[in-house]
């Protein structure tokens, strides 16, 4: 009787783990969207991706040490890309150099993941951070999310050696997928990029003038133009006393040196104020000046402002890009 009854319970259990796993939409617990909606992502933004610039003196310091490292490595092995992995306690764990072997997607941080599990029993990287050569690609940014780094670090970006240097890779930034952690992690992972960036880009060369290498494509990229085609001239009118003080006025033209037409541009100044100005409006809480009429300047145009001011400086405007 007792034995008939714990099988019962027993058979009572295997059925319910087994409705469990069955999805069935009139009586399982739905997360989001209703049973006969169509599901899609939320859009997601990429992850910061932080620069050199943004770190404290100390912390690049380390980055730029540790890095140094897998770069004399790589240099050492004649390998491009090469990956370290050190505990938050500042131990070095293991190294991962991509030999190409034993096949094609052994990447030196999926290598040097499998070491550190190998040599060490780690099967989860929450405390460690990750160092590369070269900026992870989206096979390897996806399995350091799945392995739960906390940091990760690089040299030479993606971008760069697709489209500068080209070096094969899949076209996408890292930060895309690392953007994307919240199928997996409560937080994104601390993303550096650009650590001794011109040494590793040094060090990857170009393929570009190769197209027998193995590492050899033909980029298709999108080209942007980083400094303003905005040219600016200014020019001294006069100077007088005024009040006991010298006083000066300049004008100033604006040329669009480019190609194609710059709208709303905005310039930084030096912090010299004018006592009166014309064509630009200066908005203090940025510390930026706009045009104050009619923002659109069209290639080979030019746009034209002055101003008087206490001295014989001028101000020194600089187009934002
Ligand atoms: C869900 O309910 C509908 C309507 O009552 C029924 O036709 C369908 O078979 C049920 N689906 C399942 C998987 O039980
Ligand atoms: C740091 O942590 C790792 C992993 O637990 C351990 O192997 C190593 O000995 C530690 N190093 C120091 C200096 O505590
Ligand atoms: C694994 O890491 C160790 C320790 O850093 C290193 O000596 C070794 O060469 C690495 N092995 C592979 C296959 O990269
Ligand atoms: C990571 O380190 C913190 C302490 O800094 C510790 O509380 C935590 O348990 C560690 N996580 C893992 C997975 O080892
Ligand atoms: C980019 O700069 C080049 C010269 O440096 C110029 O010829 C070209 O017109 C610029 N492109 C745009 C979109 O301004
Ligand atoms: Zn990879």
């Amino acid at each position: 009787m007792k034995i008939a009854l714990l099988l019962t319970i027993l058979l009572a259990f295997i059925a319910l783990s087994f409705a469990c796993d069955e999805f069935n939409p009139n009586i399982s617990t739905i997360g989001e969207c209703t049973a006969t909606q169509k599901v899609s992502w939320k859009p997601t933004d990429n992850a910061q991706v932080l620069t050199p610039a943004d770190l404290d003196p100390q912390e690049l310091g380390m980055h730029e040490e540790r890095m140094a490292y897998v770069l004399a490595i790589a240099k050492q092995q004649n390998k491009k890309f090469v990956a370290s992995i050190y505990h938050q306690n500042g131990t070095l764990m293991c190294l991962g150099v991509n030999t190409g072997k034993p096949n094609i997607i052994s990447h030196g941080e999926i290598v040097a993941i499998n070491n550190c599990t190998a040599l060490h029993g780690i099967t989860s990287f929450t405390n460690y951070t990750l160092y590369t050569s070269g900026e992870p690609c989206a096979m390897c940014s996806a399995a350091l999310l799945w392995a739960d780094f906390k940091t990760i670090v690089w040299g030479t970006f993606n971008s760069d050696l697709l489209c500068k240097i080209c070096m094969s890779n899949i076209p996408m930034d890292s930060s895309y997928i690392f953007g994307r952690y919240y199928g997996l992690r409560a937080s994104p992972p601390r993303v550096i990029g650009g650590v001794l960036r011109t040494e590793a880009d040094a060090w990857f060369g170009s393929y570009c003038s190769k197209p027998t290498s193995i590492y050899y494509i033909k980029p298709q990229c999108v080209c942007t133009n980083t400094t303003s085609p905005l040219k600016i001239d200014q020019t001294r009118y006069s100077s007088w006393f005024e009040n006991g003080k010298t006083v000066s006025q300049f004008g100033g033209i604006i040329t669009n040196t480019g190609s194609v037409t710059v709208t709303n541009p905005t310039f930084t100044s030096s912090p010299l104020r004018p006592n009166s100005i014309w064509g630009l409006a200066v908005d203090e809480t940025k510390n930026t000046w706009a045009l104050q009429w009619y923002p659109v300047i069209q290639p080979g145009q030019t746009f034209s402002f002055g101003y008087i001011i206490d001295g014989e400086d001028q101000i020194a405007f600089q187009p934002t890009a």
